[in-house]
């Protein structure tokens, strides 16, 4: 289809890590470095589950891995593919056939109904529609949207959507044909409690059936025990915090 791109040279390794990072270092422009990870590794099939402060880099780490952002210094690898050796046409391409990304703002495609971004990522990569094995898309669509509670909304209009129906368009949209690599950045900030524990279960009923892995963002700790891996960012990441507050807030208080 001519919406197809193409993956050749970006096909994941099998043996590798999920994500190996060595030396990496990222700063926005006129900025200090937000990151500076000497070394961060995460297995193949791993659930993690990463932390820190508003503020701290999560979701640059997050857009590094995906390969939304460019690799400065050091390296990067996703998969057993070089992020840092691929220009971003070919992480676009290395990110549709492989990852799949819950973003902190959704990214949803306005003009599309609920079913129509969930079937999205399938229509951009031949490699996702061909992991769905057979099954056909739409009805692939509609099984994870019903899992999340949106049966009702399949022909709406995302923009008609309240925020937690929207993140969970985002959540099947990223899941639908098996991606190797699930990122998710704070997925569940806008559910209520039962939409919540009904997306986690079939966020690790997913991973656990195609041996994905996956690296989740979020402030709620109340989740964290439900994943093998837990990671600060401070742990792993040298470069200083970046001040959340002006530093001459009135008597001296932030916020
Ligand atoms: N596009 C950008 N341009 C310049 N600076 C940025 C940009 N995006 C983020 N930053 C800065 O980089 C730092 C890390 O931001 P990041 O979004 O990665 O934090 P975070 O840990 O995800 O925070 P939160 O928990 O609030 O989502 C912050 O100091 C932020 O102000
Ligand atoms: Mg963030």
């Amino acid at each position: 289809m001519s919406t197809a791109v193409s993956t050749e040279a970006q096909t994941p390794s099998a043996g590798s890590p999920a994500i190996a990072v060595r030396d990496l270092r990222f700063r926005y422009p006129g900025g200090a470095d937000v990151l500076h990870i000497p070394e961060f590794h995460l297995q193949r099939g791993q659930h993690a589950f990463l932390y820190g402060p508003s503020g701290s880099g999560k979701t640059t780490l997050l857009g590094l891995v995906a390969g939304v952002l460019e690799v400065q210094q050091g390296s990067l690898h996703v998969l057993g593919a070089d992020l840092g050796a691929l220009n971003a046409a070919r992480r676009d391409a290395f990110r549709a056939s492989n990852l799949g990304y819950i973003f902190q703002m959704f990214n949803l495609i306005a003009y599309l109904s609920v079913e129509e971004n969930i079937m999205l990522p399938c229509q951009v990569s031949p490699e996702r529609r061909r992991r769905l094995n057979g099954a056909d898309l739409r009805e692939e669509a509609r099984r994870l949207a019903r899992h999340l509670g949106l049966g009702d909304y399949l022909h709406r209009n995302v923009l008609q959507l309240s925020v937690g129906q929207q993140q969970r368009v985002a959540a099947a949209r990223a899941m639908i044909g098996a991606p190797s690599l699930l990122i998710a950045d704070e997925p569940t900030s806008a559910l209520d409690y039962d939409h919540r524990g009904r997306f986690l279960d079939l966020l690790f009923e997913r991973c656990d059936a195609t041996g994905a892995t996956l690296l989740f963002v979020s402030h709620d700790q109340t989740l964290m025990g439900r994943f093998q891996t837990q990671v600060a960012l401070s742990d792993i990441n040298r470069a200083a915090p970046q001040p959340t507050q002006p530093p001459s807030a009135p008597n001296g208080q932030a916020g």
